[in-house]
């Protein structure tokens, strides 16, 4: 489902300098494998799920997702790639403030192919995801009327409405409390094994990462961190 070969990005600082982040040679999941990828603050772990979705671009190296090198792609054709095959839960939820719980959840199933479709629509589902992470109550609310916690419950149902071959969740439980963590676990856990999704899942939480079988420390998979 994804593999990475030779991946290299480095950012230019305000003043100029450039300073490396990546330097992956190997890191790949398999058909609906759930892998957790944990490390410090700062160290690239963001920055390689905006890789992988084709929202930032890498210096070098192979990026294949879903059997497309998303590397090659131009910003259009990332895009389509993203939307046939990706459910991301961003670390700041991104969630669209006009809309409702229930709209934003059912958007997350209208956008295939750069296409927006109210066909893909399926209110069943999006309700469905919703129930799964407590938020019967909240389907109408909009998201500047809930709490951090409950937006990043609607992100998460959002990133899984599409059933998206590849998940990736930039620490889709740092702002919830154990037992909607729980919730949230579960319902990624259950929802990629139902329906084969692989996952990348960032967390700083001992409590989720322990719950999966394969945990990756960015050190391993990251040069630079073991040079440094
Ligand atoms: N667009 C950018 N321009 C310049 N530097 C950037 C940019 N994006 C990220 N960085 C730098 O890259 C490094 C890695 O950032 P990233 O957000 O990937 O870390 P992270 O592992 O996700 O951290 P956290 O656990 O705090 O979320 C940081 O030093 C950050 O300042
Ligand atoms: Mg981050």
């Amino acid at each position: 489902m994804l593999e990475i070969t030779n991946l290299k990005k480095s950012f230019r600082q305000p003043n100029g300098e450039i300073v490396e982040i990546l330097d992956v040679p190997q890191y790949s999941v398999a058909n609906g494998e759930q892998a957790v990828l944990v490390g410090a603050s700062g160290g690239g772990k963001t920055t390689l799920l905006h890789i992988i979705a084709g929202i930032t671009v890498a210096d070098q190296g192979k990026v294949i997702v879903a059997g497309s090198d998303i590397s090659k792609f131009s910003e259009s054709g990332r895009d389509r790639v993203r939307s046939m095959n990706i459910g991301y839960v961003f670390q700041t939820f991104n969630l669209l403030p006009a809309f409702s719980a229930l709209e934003n959840v059912e958007l997350g199933m209208a956008f295939s192919g750069s296409i927006f479709s109210n066909s893909k629509r399926n209110p069943k589902r999006a309700k469905q995801l919703l129930d799964q992470v407590g938020l019967s109550h909240r389907m109408h609310s909009k998201p500047s009327t809930m709490s951090v916690g409950e937006q990043q419950r609607v992100a998460v149902a959002r990133a899984l409405a599409n059933r998206p071959k590849l998940l990736l969740a930039d620490e889709p439980t740092a702002n919830v409390d154990p037992a909607n963590q729980q919730q949230i676990v579960d319902l990624i856990q259950n929802c990629c094994r139902e329906e084969n999704i692989a996952m990348v899942m960032v967390t700083h939480s001992v409590e989720v990462s322990k719950q999966f079988s394969r945990v990756d420390e960015l050190n391993d998979i990251n040069h630079l961190m073991q040079k440094a």
